[in-house]
């Protein structure tokens, strides 16, 4: 970056900054990942600098020749990585993946069931405060208080209460599998669409190793981060006769024009999804986190539904009598990065909450197998034992400190100068 160094040394400085936090830093957070440098190399080409809107074929701007090509390739290989009928790879992130779902689909005011957000949901499922839960009339279904997973029961006689014209289903902080062909059996009987979010989970059901729900759902959305580990960015899969309905929602129905130079990161990030490397690497993923679950289990921390299928660990606090804040902020202080989160039925404030969320992505990507889970539990068991225990806390950021530089950031092969 030795032109920005030059001409915006302030901001240089920056970008350098959040490098070396990362580099020295253990990520948790289970929405991250680190992205392969041909993404960043994608994200920052030349795509930047064409405009377009439309479809390959169906632009209307001149000059998409080029551009043409790379969409078509970007479409083809999600079509192919995920055996879908049809791809949309435009939608700027999962968000607006959700939003242009709904803008094909629904009448402002149609109801909608979707998951809770305090009980694993998204906002976009019908928060109140999103434009989902504003537009659309958004009932909630959450999860059974003895198993922790989806209130299948429930959400079948919301479904018949109520008759929806879609069911949403996927979630930010839903450590298990889903019975997707359960949900769609409900879709089906009350003859709604049936749409899951698998931003979450999107790279493991690359790999195999999730349950696949293009087979069963009308519409699927994902980003492209997160377990997929690419571009920063949406996308939509769906059966051919919604095509047209879904590729008008994202365009002119909720977007403008296209951010090729992601979509191009799109592209890339398909392709490597469906190399052996990445199906190993996803399968390191749930094996990491699975034994971290095991050893906070071991220390007396009491998971959400009991362990996890998937990359990512929900974690009751409570037995130890602390809170989500106040741990988030004493791994924070050691450089491990997690997220506060509510815990189903939480007694606390969503800005306090009783739990952690904890996602082995990142760390998996730096190389970690299970004997370094065994260090990262030990530092979180230690943290939450000594959370107003400065120097102990200086202490275990050198553990911290000693762990990053065991698992070097892209290898110590990236730098920025
Ligand atoms: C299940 C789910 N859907 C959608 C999104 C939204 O994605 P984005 O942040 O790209 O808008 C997220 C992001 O956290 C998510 O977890």
């Amino acid at each position: 970056m030795y032109r920005l160094k030059n001409s915006d040394p302030v901001l240089y400085q920056i970008v350098r900054e959040e490098f070396n936090r990362q580099k020295s830093g253990i990520e948790l957070i289970a929405s991250e990942s680190y992205v392969p440098i041909e993404i960043m190399e994608l994200q920052g080409s030349i795509f930047t600098n064409k405009t377009t809107e439309g479809f390959p074929g169906r632009r209307y701007f001149a000059g998409c020749h080029v551009v043409d090509k790379m969409e078509n390739l970007g479409i083809e290989r999600a079509k192919k990585l995920f055996n879908a009928e049809h791809a949309n790879i435009q939608p700027h992130s999962g968000s607006q993946a959700n939003q242009a779902v709904y803008s094909a689909v629904l009448q402002p005011h149609d109801t909608v069931l979707g998951l809770r957000l305090d009980q694993g949901g998204h906002l976009t499922h019908g928060n109140r405060v999103n434009f989902s839960g504003k537009i659309y009339n958004f009932i909630s279904y959450g999860l059974n208080k003895e198993t922790e997973l989806i209130d299948y029961e429930e959400l079948e006689d919301l479904a018949i209460k109520h008759r929806p014209k879609l069911i949403v289903t996927g979630g930010s902080a839903y450590p298990r599998f889903i019975d997707f062909k359960r949900i769609s059996d409900i879709a089906e009987s009350i003859g709604a669409y049936f749409m899951v979010d698998m931003a979450h989970v999107a790279g493991l059901v690359a790999a195999g190793i999730y349950p696949n729900p293009v087979e069963y759902a009308d519409f699927v959305t994902s980003t492209t981060t997160k377990t997929l580990c690419g571009a920063r960015g949406g996308f939509i899969l769906c059966k051919e006769k919604y095509a047209k309905s879904v590729d008008k929602g994202v365009f002119p129905g909720s977007q403008g024009s296209a951010h090729l130079h992601i979509m191009a990161a799109k592209a890339y990030t398909f392709k490597r999804a469906g190399t052996e490397e990445f199906k190993d690497l996803m399968k390191q993923v749930v094996k990491n986190a699975q034994k971290l679950g095991e050893i906070l289990k071991e220390y007396g921390l009491r998971l959400v539904s009991g362990g996890t299928d998937s990359h990512l660990l929900l974690v009751d606090l409570r037995p130890k009598g602390i809170t989500g804040k106040a741990l988030e902020e004493a791994l924070d202080y050691v450089g491990i990065t997690v997220n506060k989160n509510m815990i189903p039925f939480d007694p606390e404030k969503p800005m306090i909450t009783s739990g952690i969320r904890i996602g082995t992505t990142a760390i998996t990507i730096r190389g970690a197998k299970e004997e370094d889970m065994e260090e990262v539990g030990d530092i979180i068991k230690e943290v939450s034992e000594n959370i107003e225990n400065k120097n102990k806390l200086d202490f275990l950021k050198g553990r911290v400190l000693n762990l990053s530089k065991r698992l070097p950031l892209y290898n110590g092969d990236y730098d920025i100068v």
